[in-house]
């Protein structure tokens, strides 16, 4: 980790629906940029269908993952992401984007939040190659036809996930 962090809080939020190495990587790296970080697990996204995993085991498996990071504190949150942000006393907003896919709709949640929030700027990280092609529905998509997401997932995120998809 970096000796001189920038002082003050940040927020890396999302679905997490589940995590992959992708956003492990986006908060790693935001935890050797900011003094604090708080992950924030949105309880249920409201543009996406029903989450497969319960906020508490979103929770759960990214603090099975992160618990060598003294800084970071990962939170469920049920309210605005800026509200959540204020709350925690978060001067930004870290996300990561992979593609230009992603770009439009950050673009927009940047606006939104932008235009509720001025005081709370917004910081994007660009995906790491490995991780590029990397997201939470292709993963699902991948356990869900007996694809191998070793690699992608932690083992734990894995083993759950094989369990759940079964059904
Ligand atoms: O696409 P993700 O990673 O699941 O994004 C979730 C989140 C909360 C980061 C994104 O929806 C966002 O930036 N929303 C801003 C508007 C807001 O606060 N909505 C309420 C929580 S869904």
């Amino acid at each position: 980790m970096s000796a001189s962090r920038n002082a003050g809080t940040a927020v890396c939020p999302g679905s997490y629906d589940p995590v992959t190495f992708g956003h492990l990587d986006v908060i790693a790296r935001a935890a050797n940029v900011f003094e604090n970080v708080v992950v924030g697990v949105v309880d249920q996204p409201v543009r996406k269908q029903q989450t497969l995993f319960r906020a508490a085991e979103r929770v759960s498996f990214i603090e099975g993952e992160v618990a060598e990071y003294p800084n970071v504190q990962v939170k469920p949150f049920d309210t605005l992401l800026v509200d959540f942000a204020r709350e925690h006393g978060a001067k930004a907003i870290v996300k990561g984007l992979r593609a230009i896919s992603d770009f439009e709709y950050e673009f927009e949640m940047n606006q939104l939040n932008r235009k509720m929030a001025p005081d709370i700027e917004s910081i994007y990280l660009m995906a790491a190659p490995e991780f590029s092609f990397l997201s939470s529905s292709g993963i699902k998509e991948l356990a869900m036809f007996g694809g191998d997401i070793s690699g992608l997932v932690p083992e734990r995120v894995a083993a759950r996930l094989q369990e759940e998809l079964k059904r």
